[in-house]
């Protein structure tokens, strides 16, 4: 039977139906032939690369040059997932001309699918453009990790009257803007919920409650591979960091003392 590929309209009758969205990041080849395999719907190549990947101290440093290499590598291993490519700092805040330049080179160049950029109503009218251009774009709300430096840390929105009711704007915005989905970052979950029911697009979160209309996590953060800090939305389905950590040493003990490579290893 042929593949049947995941498109944005795909992901539109899923919420239509009621049926969850399954995603993840990836920022590589092999990962990404997993999440095909194992039949998640979206793969962004998150840039949480900069953290997770490239050992940064946040999303900040990393470029599109970056940003490029590693959705290729993620297009390479991809035969059905939508995926999505994460417009890095400063990639579409310089002027319009540049920032669809940028989205057109990921299409273009990379092989992926649509974009995803950070902002609510600021950035509705950029989103209109590229999508008048043909490039699909998935926005993102609530905590912003691109702000980080603005903002000194990373908080949860959505909490009172006020935050909430900025982020149902956004979430309009965006919607009218053309964007065909919208991450709900750290977003309270009463809010995320009623965000949720609010708009047509889909919803998908990370740290946003059980109401959405799809999830994402981390790759790293689901894989066990935690490194200095276990954010609290994050769930483990694996403890890779102890199986890589003893694979490792293992190793490291049989070349040491001669029981690797054994016979069946030479020629
Ligand atoms: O870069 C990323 O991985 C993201 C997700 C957390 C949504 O933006």
């Amino acid at each position: 039977m042929r593949e049947q590929k995941v498109t944005v309209a795909t992901l539109k009758k899923k919420k239509r139906q009621g049926k969850k969205i399954v995603t993840l990041t990836a920022y590589d080849y092999f990962t990404s032939r997993l999440l095909n395999r194992a039949g998640i719907d979206l793969i962004l190549v998150g840039d949480s690369l900069g953290m997770v990947v490239l050992g940064y101290e946040n999303t900040v440093p990393v470029t599109m040059a970056d940003m490029l290499h590693h959705t290729r590598a993620v297009v390479r291993g991809n035969s059905r997932c939508l995926v999505v490519a994460d417009m890095p700092f400063l990639s579409y805040h310089i002027s319009d001309l540049e920032a669809l330049r940028n989205a057109g080179r990921f299409i273009q160049e990379a092989g992926a699918h649509a974009v995803k950029l950070e902002g609510g109503k600021e950035a509705a009218p950029l989103v209109k453009k590229m999508v008048r251009a043909g490039i699909p774009v998935l926005g993102h709300i609530g905590l912003l990790p691109q702000d980080i430096l603005k903002e000194g840390a990373y908080r949860v929105r959505g909490k009172d009257e006020r935050s909430a009711a900025s982020l149902f704007e956004d979430a309009r915005a965006l919607e009218e803007a053309g964007a065909f989905a919208v991450v709900l970052e750290c977003v309270a979950a009463k809010a995320a919920g009623e965000i949720t029911g609010s708009v047509k697009i889909p919803t998908i979160g990370i740290g946003s409650g059980a109401d959405c209309d799809g999830q994402i996590l981390v790759l790293h953060d689901l894989l066990g591979l935690y490194g200095e800090v276990k954010p609290k939305f994050a769930r483990a389905y694996a403890d890779l960091e102890k199986t890589m950590l003893d694979a490792f040493q293992a190793y490291k003990r049989e070349v040491e003392d001669g029981a690797f490579p054994a016979d069946e290893h030479s020629f």
